[in-house]
């Protein structure tokens, strides 16, 4: 972890507060302070609040001293469910999309999914590292300090850990611009030596991949939808996976209406994601159960389908976290911008609620909330600073960046010329 020592003054600080994922109206309640003072002491916050009430630091001690002129400084974004590992494009699938066809339909014919599954099998682990770590500066210059990546284009042993080994590099890499989270995604899709044998890929998973690659994800997902891997395969893969030490996390009700959210609820995942066709159900159940719903709002824009019920999430007391999604087939975007214009304009979310779905319950989602997502004492210094000192314009901007400058850690990553 990088462990700068930061003094960053005159600072308009605006963060969620607290250790845990808001749920519900809290998503609303924002700390804002003006004529702020963060102290960042060895890359963690050592004091956050009014200049005038600033302790003391240790003369012997050296700061960068960074002066946000009035400006916004929210925490660094999390981007909590990114497939940014991968190899190849899909554009011409995009093509075919425009003209009618849809995203099951090319993943049925062997395209989608598979094809990425193709490309990445053949590429070099250098390859992989390098294209992740281009979007990885793409996302941090967005204010993103924290990013999710998930395995699930190599659907074998082989390639699954290339894949897993590629974000560990990415993970302890000193110059990567943001912390990485892994997942293992093995129950992506069905590859084509499994076709027709869904369970026995499966089983194939539970004893021959979770065993291997246990230590190398903190989580693990599974595309939970009709027709890739229904409930009961989702259940046994997840169960499995517990046991053998992964928190869970699925796409649930992403495509038609599958029970994915009471899934999530019934196994108390951290996370379940997509949800754009969740019933009201499976929303009381998540809430209950303390289960992020974890939205992505680019990714129902590029498929042309409706928007997960993000009112319906938070009216019921749910905690909401917002990501990209970034991955080659249903979403080929990491634009945090165009996520907060979408989440606004198309999910009725307010702006207090945005931020919260991309700092602290971006963190709950990924089981974190207690080290990063809020500007306060003890916590990561990871720090967005916009170029404004208003935070309404954050999906004013439509689609374009308003951050100026990335902290991560206390080291300044990131900076507009
Ligand atoms: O989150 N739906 C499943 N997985 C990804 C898309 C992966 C791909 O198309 O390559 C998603 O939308
Ligand atoms: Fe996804």
């Amino acid at each position: 972890m990088m462990k700068g020592n930061l003094k960053i003054h005159n600072a308009t600080i605006v963060t969620p507060l607290g250790r845990e994922a808001a749920q519900g109206a809290a998503m609303s309640e924002l700390s804002i302070v003006k004529d702020g003072l963060i102290i960042i002491t060895g890359g963690i916050i050592s004091y956050a609040g009014p200049a005038s009430e600033a302790p003391a630091t240790r003369p012997d001690e050296h700061y960068i001293e960074y002066d946000a002129k009035g400006c916004v400084a929210l925490p660094g974004f999390v981007d909590s469910h990114t497939h940014l590992v991968f190899g190849g494009f899909r554009p011409d699938e995009f093509q075919w999309r425009l003209k009618g066809e849809s995203y099951m339909s090319i993943m049925e014919r062997g395209g989608g999914i598979q094809s990425t599954v193709n490309a990445t099998r053949e590429a070099s682990e250098e390859e992989l590292y390098r294209k992740a770590m281009w979007f990885i500066d793409r996302m941090s210059e967005m204010g993103v300090t924290t990013v999710e990546a998930k395995s699930g284009y190599g659907l074998d042993l082989d390639t699954e850990l290339k894949m897993l080994d590629v974000i560990a590099r990415l993970a302890s890499d000193q110059d990567c611009k943001a912390d990485v989270v892994a997942t293992f995604l093995g129950a992506h899709a069905v590859p084509k030596e499994f076709a027709g044998r869904t369970s026995e890929y499966i089983d194939y998973i539970i004893t021959e991949v979770l065993p291997k690659i246990k230590d190398k994800a903190r989580f693990c997902d599974v595309f939970c939808e009709r027709n890739v891997f229904e409930i009961e395969d989702s259940r046994r893969l997840l169960q499995a996976a517990e046991e053998m030490g992964l928190k869970l996390k699925l796409h649930a009700d992403e495509i038609v209406q599958l029970g994915g959210g009471e899934l999530a609820a019934e196994l108390k995942a951290v996370s379940a994601d997509h949800l754009l066709h969740v019933s009201d159900e499976g929303i009381r159940k998540m809430a209950d159960n303390g289960v992020v719903a974890t939205l992505l709002p680019l990714t129902a824009f590029a498929l042309k389908e409706p928007y997960a019920p993000a009112r319906k999430f938070i009216d019921g007391g749910a905690a909401v976290a917002l990501a990209t999604d970034l991955n080659p087939g249903s979403c080929f975007s990491g634009s945090i911008p165009l996520t907060i214009a979408l989440a606004c304009i198309y999910m009725d979310m307010t702006v207090e609620e945005v931020i919260t779905a991309l700092t602290l319950n971006g963190a709950a989602a990924l089981g974190m909330a207690d080290r990063i997502g809020s500007l306060e004492g003890g916590k990561r210094g990871d720090v967005a600073i916009l170029a404004t000192d208003n935070y309404n314009v954050l999906p004013y901007y439509v689609g374009m960046n308003c951050v100026k400058t990335t902290v991560r850690g206390g080291c300044i990553v990131a900076e507009l010329k």
